[in-house]
């Protein structure tokens, strides 16, 4: 999801009071979440799962409200979280303001104090004591929390897309891998490593990012053979079953299949955002079945990842929920995106957001998990 600028206030938020201590990420003797077939397993349990998106938990200044979000997904039966594992900025905020990297006249600094990486601790830290499982990406290809461009901006380049080959923003974009993956490579908290938050390539050959999947996915398999690898993307660029529609075109630099077949890419995802891409509510059913029969085909899972509207929640997205639970292939979605009331007040609302508590709540989540135990 591309964020619109009016809510990116939370990455400004002072830190409240006093900053928690360096809190130490338990290891846990649960085996890891893994694949198997068509379908993921967690905690020793082979199917289909539901969770949610939230971009912003990892940036909150108050354990509570870490734990109080951890804590109704837990309940709810939520069983995975995906959340912004980066936060890059091209220059150093004022004290209280967290950020988890700083990129500068051709150098970048990770910030592992207590408004950096220590709040990463803290989710994952809370996701292992509430059994949630955490999707964790390392940039963005929007603006948002500095993405792409923020790299580009300290290493020289003309558009976000010369990051995929530049040997200097690479070694840069490893070296924050590095710092991430290993800090948290034992915790079974880790559900799948995510290249990045909706990598496109725009008018690119679809070699450019096949060539940065595969050198990105080897590196994080060589730092952490045993967690999940995924690139994040939207699903854009399959020729099966297409309807010629823009997402199945290779326009943005993407072949679904191709980048699948990457050894060390373990499942697939999709986007599903039929306002932004021109087409209907009901075309996201065979977009998602679509994407189920390509998952059968290669033999990996696929995880509808993100999907929201603005308006009509419960109406437009519970058959998408119904199909891509009936499709074989799919193994989970994620809506995006979550909501809760935090001591600061409500979560960010960009229109999608299904905040716990709301009838919506109970439609795309309640049912949903009910059917899913019933399935
Ligand atoms: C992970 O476990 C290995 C082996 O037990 C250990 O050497 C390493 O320090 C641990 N890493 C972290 C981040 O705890
Ligand atoms: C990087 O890829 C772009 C295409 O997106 C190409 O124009 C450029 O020449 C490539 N640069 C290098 C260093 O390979
Ligand atoms: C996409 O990748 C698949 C599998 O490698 C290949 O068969 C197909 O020709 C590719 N399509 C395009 C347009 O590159
Ligand atoms: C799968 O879900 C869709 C709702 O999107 C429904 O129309 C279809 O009948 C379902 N198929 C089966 C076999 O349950």
């Amino acid at each position: 999801m591309k964020l619109s600028s009016t809510l990116l206030s939370l990455a400004s938020l002072a830190l409240a009071t006093a900053l928690p201590k360096n809190p130490s990420v338990p290891r846990s003797t649960s085996s890891f979440s893994s694949t198997s077939g068509l379908q993921f397993t967690i905690d020793g349990t082979t199917g289909y799962f539901a969770g949610t998106n939230s971009y912003w938990i990892g940036f909150l200044t108050d354990d509570a409200d870490v734990d109080l979000v951890m804590s109704d997904l837990k309940s709810s039966g939520l069983k995975i979280l995906r959340v912004w594992g980066f936060n890059d900025v091209t220059t150093k905020p004022s004290d209280g303001t967290v950020w988890y990297q700083l990129h500068e006249n051709g150098q970048s600094t990770i910030n592992t104090g207590a408004d950096g990486l220590q709040r990463l601790d803290y989710v994952v830290s809370s996701a292992e004591q509430h059994d949630i499982k955490l999707i964790i990406n390392f940039v963005n290809y929007w603006t948002d929390y500095g993405g792409m461009s923020a790299y580009v901006s300290a290493y020289g380049g003309s558009t976000e897309t010369d990051f995929y080959n530049s040997t200097t923003m690479q070694a840069a974009y490893q070296n924050y891998i590095k710092a991430v993956v290993s800090r948290y490579s034992n915790s079974s908290a880790v559900f799948a490593w995510e290249l990045a938050n909706e990598p496109r390539c725009q008018g690119c050959d679809t070699s450019v990012l096949y060539d940065w999947i595969e050198q990105t996915s080897k590196y994080i398999k060589s730092l952490d053979s045993e967690h999940l690898v995924c690139i994040g993307d939207e699903g854009f660029g399959l020729d099966t079953d297409s309807d010629g529609s823009y997402p199945y075109t290779y326009g943005e630099g993407l072949n679904f299949t191709k980048n699948l077949g990457i050894e060390t890419i373990d499942f697939a995802t999709l986007h599903l955002y039929p306002d932004s891409w021109g087409t209907s509510d009901d075309w996201g059913n065979g977009w998602i079945t679509a994407h189920g029969a390509a998952c059968e085909a290669v033999g990996k899972p696929c995880l509808l990842e993100e999907y929201g509207v603005t308006s009509n929640h419960c109406s437009v997205e519970a058959p998408w929920q119904q199909t891509a639970l009936n499709t074989t292939g799919v193994s989970g979605d994620l809506f995006w995106q979550y909501g809760d009331d935090l001591s600061t007040g409500e979560s960010p609302n960009d229109g999608n957001t299904i905040y716990y508590g709301t009838s919506d709540y109970t439609c795309l989540v309640t049912d949903h998990v009910a059917a899913i135990d019933n399935a």
